[in-house]
């Protein structure tokens, strides 16, 4: 059953500078109970894609177009008061990037987990039970509520900001870059905390990274995202056994391995395009080893290569 519905998302910033087109005709569904991962450099839209999602897109940023469908509502015609009452929070939620390091140094930590329930109406020992057993499940010890963010550690404060995610028991949990400011050993923890819950819960979960390593931990279903748009989709399998767009191609050379010999990493040369004017045709073509005349002049759209895999790269078209 369909939980998620962005159709030709256009996510814009209005800046004195000029119109950074974040996301740019995004679309993509996800399922109840489905992974999703997004994967692409930084700077390709990732966040400003999950921040729509949420509906909380910063200033000057606005949706510009398209349509996002949480059980078939629209939030991007929905009022405001709408979205905070029934949808965020509620149906979806989100572990903002870098949140451990933003928790709220003069509240203890049950506090600022309990603080949506209790806004909720909830009775306190309630909330104070749920957070308990909340810390518990994200693999902390529930004394660690009465502690001071600055108390704890990177990887516990992680955690605390992922059990906040899940206080209002969400339908879908987006996550960016869940594991980027962690140490390696700390990254694993995290990963394999997420893959529990969600093999117990049956949650839906965007996973956001700039590491395809990591995504494909998670995701059953990987959208690679470059320079606002989506240039490949498809089951993880298919990324990793096929992958076609020449980005793809690029970003699994440069996925570090943890085990097996220590080979050259490859990276990719060049920078993604400054996204208030991105080059005309394929926005991947100043950066391409394959790029051919056409790719400067006309844009490649997503097309259905095999079942459910989708490729937007005019090497494909003939
Ligand atoms: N508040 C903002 N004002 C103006 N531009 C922004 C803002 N936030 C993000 N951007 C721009 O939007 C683009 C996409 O950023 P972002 O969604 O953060 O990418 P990613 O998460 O993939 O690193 C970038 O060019 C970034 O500079
Ligand atoms: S469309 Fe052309 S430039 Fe773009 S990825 Fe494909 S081959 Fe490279
Ligand atoms: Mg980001």
């Amino acid at each position: 059953m369909v939980l998620l519905e962005v159709s030709n998302l256009k996510t814009y910033f209005y800046t004195l500078r000029g119109i950074v087109k974040a996301v740019d005709g995004v679309s993509l569904t996800l399922d109840r109970g489905q992974t999703l991962g997004i994967v692409g450099e930084s700077g390709c839209g990732k966040s400003t894609l999950a921040w729509s999602i949420m509906g909380l897109v910063p200033p000057p940023g606005r949706i510009a177009g398209g349509s996002i469908k949480i059980d078939g509502d629209d939030i991007t015609k929905m009022r405001e008061g709408d979205v905070r009452s029934k949808i965020r929070w509620k149906k979806v939620s989100m572990i903002f990037q870098g949140a451990m390091n933003a928790l709220n140094p003069v509240y203890k930590v049950a506090d600022q987990i309990a603080e949506p329930l209790l806004y909720s109406g909830a009775p306190r020992d309630e909330a104070y039970a749920r957070v308990a057993e909340l810390l518990e499940m994200v693999g902390l010890d529930p004394k660690i509520g009465e502690r001071y963010p600055h108390e704890l550690s990177g990887g516990q404060k992680q955690r605390v900001v992922i059990a906040m995610a899940l206080i209002m028991e969400p339908d879908l949990v987006i996550a960016d870059e869940p594991t980027t400011a962690l140490d390696v050993v700390v990254q694993a923890q995290i990963l394999n905390l997420m893959k529990e819950l969600q093999r117990k819960k049956r949650r839906s979960i965007i996973i956001i990274s700039h590491d395809l390593g990591v995504v494909s931990e998670l995701a059953e279903k990987i959208a690679v995202m470059y320079a606002g748009k989506i240039v490949e989709y498809g089951t993880a399998e298919q990324i990793f056994n096929n992958p076609m767009h020449p980005y793809t191609q690029a970003l699994i050379r440069a996925i570090p391995r943890l085990t097996g010999p220590v080979t050259k990493l490859e990276y990719i040369p060049g920078s993604p395009p400054d996204l208030r004017s991105p080059p005309p045709g394929c926005r991947f073509a100043p950066r391409c080893s394959k790029v051919m005349d056409i790719c400067r002049s006309e844009e490649p759209v997503l097309e259905e290569l095999e079942k459910d895999h989708f490729v937007a790269c005019w090497l494909y078209r003939r």
